[in-house]
């Protein structure tokens, strides 16, 4: 049953080998243990746009974003996964340049199809801004509608130079607590699949002028 779920994990880092990677190497380790399937990718060391805003992903049958790039191929991947994870680096207490076009515009065309997945993140950071960033990816996660598993504290973990981050050693227990937890959530939902979802009402828009 669980050899067929499968977890995406999203590095936001241009440090295809840094303390992202690490941080997200930890809990994809302890997902394969748990019979997990997963799949990394490296989003932060590429080409990508921020959205444009035309909102045609909403208009087309596929809610593909008009920039064709990596965007579109990682969203598809997620779209197909029963969980992902989002890894970003702390850049000026914020969420890392490349990583934030990238979740807007994924986020922006596929939300719809990342409801009741289980999702989670982490953030890595020299000294301060990983609870910041913790916020912010929440906010992506939350929107979507995903369910996070527990965790036995924020998930920060702390390091400059590459690799430091593995010296961190309650960071890293924590994440590999989260990645567990993640494992359980989802062998968990995948056995109660029997049970509807419920029922959704139609939604209303209001911006506060109307
Ligand atoms: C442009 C830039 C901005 C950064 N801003 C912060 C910051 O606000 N706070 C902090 O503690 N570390 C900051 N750092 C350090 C990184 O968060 C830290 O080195 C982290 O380990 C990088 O993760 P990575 O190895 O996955 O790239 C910054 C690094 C860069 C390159």
């Amino acid at each position: 049953m669980s050899n067929a779920l499968k977890v995406v994990a999203i590095n936001g880092s241009p440090r295809s080998n840094g303390n992202t990677a690490r941080a997200l190497r930890v809990m994809t380790d302890e997902l394969e243990v748990a019979g997990i399937a997963t799949e990394t990718v490296h989003i932060g060391n590429k080409s990508i746009a921020g959205c444009l805003a035309c909102g045609a992903c909403a208009n087309t049958s596929d809610n593909l974003c008009v920039q064709k790039d990596i965007v579109n191929e990682v969203a598809l991947k997620v779209r197909a996964a029963d969980g992902f994870i989002l890894g970003s680096p702390t850049y000026y207490a914020g969420i890392a340049g490349t990583m934030k076009a990238f979740l807007d515009r994924m986020f922006y065309s596929s939300s719809r199809y990342f409801r009741y997945k289980v999702a989670t993140m982490v953030s890595v950071v020299r000294r301060t801004g990983g609870l910041d960033v913790q916020h912010q990816l929440d906010n992506y996660l939350g929107l979507a509608g995903t369910i996070t598993p527990p965790s036995q504290y924020w998930r920060v973990v702390y390091g400059r130079e590459q690799g430091e981050a593995l010296q961190d050693a309650e960071g890293i227990q924590t994440m590999r607590a989260n990645a567990r937890d993640m494992a359980w959530l989802l062998k968990t939902l995948d056995a109660s699949k029997a049970i509807p979802k419920p029922e959704t009402e139609k939604r209303v828009w209001t911006h506060f002028i109307r």
